[in-house]
C-alpha cells in the first residue's frame, strides 16, 4: 500500500503545518509551481456526486501541470458491471500516477489504497470522513485567523451524518486550546465513535447544546453544515429536521465581529445568500482554499520537489 490519505490522522500536525506553509506559498509564487506535475496523471474516481472536491482536484493537477482522468458517475465505469473497488483500483493503478476516490460506502477509499500501488486520497466516505475538506478547513481557518488553537469552534447542523465535521474535529483536537461547541438536535448528534474515538480520549473541551442563538456570542469559528438528506432512512425525519438552523443576519448580530463563517458546501437554506456579502462569511474562500491545499499535497504524496 503506497501512502495516500484515507483518514486526517495520518498525517502528523507538523505534517499539516507543512502542507498549509506549501499551499500558501503556492498562493504567493503560483508560477514555481506551474510544472512540477508535467508527465503525471490523477485519477478522479467519484461514485458519488461532488463539484467542488472533484473540480478542485482536476485544477490542482492541471495548475501543477500534470493531467486528469476518471469518472464522475460509477454507472458510466464497469461498475455499472458489477466490478469491485479493488479491481478497479488495480485497475487505475496501471493508467495513473495518484487516485481521489469518493464512494458512499464507509471504507471503500481504504480498500482501494489497500489494492492500488499509487497513492489513494479519500475524497469522502459515506457519512465517515473527508480529510482533505478538512485540510481545506484548516488553511482557511489559519489564512483568516493565524492560528489553529486557541479558539471557540461552534459546529452547527448534521454532526451525525456530515463527514467533514468528524474529520475536522480529528484534526483541530490536536491543536491547544480549542473548545468545541457542537450544535445539533438530538437526532443528529455527533457519533458514539467519534467521541469515544476522538472527544472523550483526554483533554477535548466540548459541549453538546441544540441552540445556536444562545452560543452564537462566544464562537470565533462557526461551521455550518447542511443536513445530509442521502443518508436518511426516513424522508419526513430529513423534512422535519432540514431547518433546524438558519443563520439570518438577526442571529448574526450578536457574534463577534470577527467570527469566520465556514461551510463545506453545498448550502440549503442554513445560510441565506443575504450572509455572503457579511465580510465573516468565508465559504467562497474557502473553496479557494480547496484547490491549493490539494496542490500541497499531490506535490506531497507524489514526492515532488
Ligand atoms: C461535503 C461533502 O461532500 O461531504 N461537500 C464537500 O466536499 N465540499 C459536504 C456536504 O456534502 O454537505
Amino acid at each position: 500500500m503506497r501512502r495516500g490519505l484515507i483518514d486526517i490522522l495520518e498525517l502528523s500536525v507538523e505534517e499539516i503545518d507543512e502542507l498549509i506553509a506549501c499551499a500558501e506559498d503556492i498562493i504567493a509564487n503560483p508560477e514555481k509551481y506551474a510544472d512540477k506535475c508535467r508527465g503525471k496523471k490523477l485519477a478522479t474516481l467519484f461514485y458519488e456526486p461532488s463539484t467542488r472536491t472533484r473540480l478542485s482536484f482536476e485544477a490542482a493537477m492541471l495548475e501543477l501541470g500534470g493531467s486528469v482522468l476518471g469518472f464522475s458517475e460509477a454507472q458510466s465505469s464497469s461498475v455499472a458491471k458489477g466490478e469491485t473497488v479493488a479491481d478497479t483500483a488495480k485497475t487505475v493503478s496501471c493508467f495513473a500516477d495518484i487516485i481521489a476516490m469518493r464512494h458512499p460506502k464507509e471504507g471503500a477509499p481504504l480498500v482501494a489504497a489497500m489494492n492500488a500501488s499509487i497513492p489513494v486520497i479519500n475524497a469522502g466516505d459515506g457519512g465517515h470522513n473527508h480529510p482533505t475538506q478538512t485540510l481545506t478547513d484548516l488553511l482557511t481557518i489559519k489564512r483568516e485567523k493565524r492560528r489553529l488553537g486557541n479558539m471557540t469552534i461552534g459546529l452547527c447542523g448534521d454532526l451525525k451524518f456530515g463527514r467533514t465535521v468528524h474529520s475536522l474535529l480529528a484534526a483541530m483536537s490536536r491543536y491547544e486550546g480549542n473548545h468545541f461547541i457542537l450544535i445539533s438536535p438530538d437526532e443528529l448528534k455527533i457519533p458514539e465513535y467519534v467521541k469515544v474515538e476522538i472527544l472523550d480520549t483526554g483533554n477535548v473541551s466540548y459541549i453538546e447544546t441544540d441552540g445556536l442563538k444562545q452560543v452564537i456570542p462566544e464562537l470565533d469559528i462557526l461551521y455550518m453544515t447542511r443536513v445530509q438528506r442521502e443518508r436518511f432512512i426516513s424522508e419526513a425525519d430529513y423534512v422535519r429536521l432540514k431547518d433546524t438552523y438558519i443563520l439570518t443576519p438577526d442571529k448574526l448580530k450578536d457574534a463577534k465581529p470577527d467570527l469566520s463563517i465556514l461551510h463545506p458546501l453545498p448550502r440549503m437554506n442554513e445560510i441565506p445568500a443575504v450572509i455572503d456579502s457579511d465580510p465573516r462569511a468565508c465559504y467562497f474562500k474557502q473553496v479557494l482554499n480547496g484547490k491549493y491545499i490539494r496542490m500541497a499535497l499531490i506535490l506531497k504524496l507524489l514526492e515532488v520537489v
